[in-house]
């Protein structure tokens, strides 16, 4: 039975910061972002919007989109690490903003950047039991990522939302049903309770990434059907790679180190190709990475949602060239749990995530009004002009947080 991603949407927060811009505010020269992170702007929420309202504005383009009734979505998750109460699930709110019916298992998951796809891949696992029962469920991997002002992690930051729908008539994604995991216990990023902002061993968190990255693609080789012959590289089975994308330059060692392991796993090219290993990484990221990259670049790192950001973009910009052929895709998620596994484009594939228009709408910020912003924290309040999101986190009162949704004609 074919199971996987039907409809997928994005939502990004309406301002940008310029990375140029950050680097003259930090002294840093403007190529160590460009360059050595890969990464040209930011996205930045203002005060009216959470992780709940990001997570909704997704999850209402994709129920749109997809033209199904809110009511036969059967499971809802959210996958988040910019959760907004230690109970509360940001699932809860999303529920009742989508006007999604009461016959729904719904919940929150967390697990750093990973939740995204545990979240998938429970929903993909509800489906098939379900057998020939018409399930859905809708997937929203959404968060806010933040460091501390002039910290390494700073240009690192980032905002935004995919929901997916997730059922038997996957058009955008048939996901394999085999995944190569890797687990282990390591302090390389995390944010204790009631910190906003993330606390992480930056260089030592990248070592942790492609250590798991080897742990889970070595496992996946070995369960690759049909299996792979003695001197066949998976990479070859493969036309795109797309990687949990803190920042572009993770993705570049990540493939790097994935090439290479798939090399050493061939012994005869091990034993005399070597030596072209160098020029085909070159040329295999400029083809089967690069394209995949350019939204996270303007994006930053959305946490759980980056892998799937790098999805629904690659999809947009080339999904029907890419039809008929299989996508690898690897989640990293810290602490650490992490994920390869791979998918087929579907013919026929249509996907209109909505990344190109969201990134074309955004407005600039300059470095006072994103300083502001972060001293003020998520306050709640009236959208800003131009706001394209759907949902407004109204504040808090009485302990409780409240949300509306957003009517345009009403705010002018
Ligand atoms: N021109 C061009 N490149 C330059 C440069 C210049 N003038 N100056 C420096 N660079 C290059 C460096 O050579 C380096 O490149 P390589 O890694 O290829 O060697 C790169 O810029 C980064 O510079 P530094 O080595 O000085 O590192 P940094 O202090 O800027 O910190 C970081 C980088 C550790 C990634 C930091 O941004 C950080 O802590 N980020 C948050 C943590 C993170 O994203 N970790 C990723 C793995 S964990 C994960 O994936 C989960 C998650 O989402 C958080």
């Amino acid at each position: 039975m074919s199971v996987g991603i039907e409809q997928l949407a994005v939502y990004v927060p309406p301002y940008v910061l310029s990375l140029d811009a950050l680097a003259a505010a930090r002294g840093v020269p403007a190529e160590k972002f460009r360059e050595g992170l890969g990464v040209r702007e930011m996205a930045i929420a203002p005060p009216c919007e959470d992780v709940v309202t990001l997570a909704a504005s997704a999850g209402a383009r994709a129920l749109r989109a997809s033209r199904i009734d809110p009511g036969d979505i059967g499971m809802l998750l959210v996958a988040t690490e910019t959760g907004v109460d230690h109970a509360k699930p940001v699932s809860i709110f999303v529920h009742e903003l989508l006007g999604i019916g009461r016959q729904c298992r719904v919940y929150e998951l967390k697990h750093a950047c990973y939740a995204g796809t545990a979240a998938l891949m429970s929903a993909a696992d509800w489906v098939r039991a379900g057998g020939t029962r018409p399930r859905r469920a809708l997937v929203i991997a959404a968060d806010i990522a933040r460091y501390a002002i002039g910290s390494p992690g700073e240009p690192t930051q980032g905002a935004g939302a995919v929901a997916m729908v997730v059922g038997r008539e996957p058009g955008s994604l048939v996901l394999g049903e085999e995944s190569g995991t890797y687990a282990g216990n390591v302090y390389d990023f995390w944010r204790p309770l009631g910190r906003r902002e993330a606390m992480v061993d930056g260089k030592y968190s990248v070592e942790c990434y492609l250590e798991a990255l080897a742990g889970a693609f070595t496992a996946y080789r070995a369960l690759e059907r049909p299996a792979l012959g003695a001197d066949e590289p998976l990479s070859a089975r493969l036309a795109r790679f797309l990687y949990h994308t803190p920042f572009p330059k993770m993705a570049v060692k990540a493939h790097r180190r994935l090439l290479e392991l798939d090399w050493r796993a061939t012994a005869a090219r091990a034993a005399g190709e070597t030596d072209r290993l160098e020029e085909a990484m070159v040329a295999s990221h400029r083809d089967a990475v690069a394209p995949g990259l350019e939204a996270v670049a303007r994006v930053g790192n959305t946490y759980t949602a980056s892998l799937y950001l790098c999805l629904a973009a690659l999809l947009e910009r080339e999904g029907s060239r890419l039809a008929g052929q299989r996508l690898g895709l690897f989640s990293y998620g810290s602490g650490c749990c992490a994920e390869f596994f791979t998918g087929l484009v579907p013919t026929g594939v249509a996907v209109q995530a909505g990344v190109a228009e969201l990134l074309r709408e955004r407005t600039a910020i300059d470095i006072e009004a994103y300083e502001r912003l972060v001293r003020e924290g998520d306050a709640g309040g009236e959208p800003p002009p131009g706001f394209t999101g759907e949902f407004v986190f109204q504040g808090v009162r009485d302990e409780r947080r409240e949300y509306a949704r957003f009517a345009p004609a009403l705010a002018a």
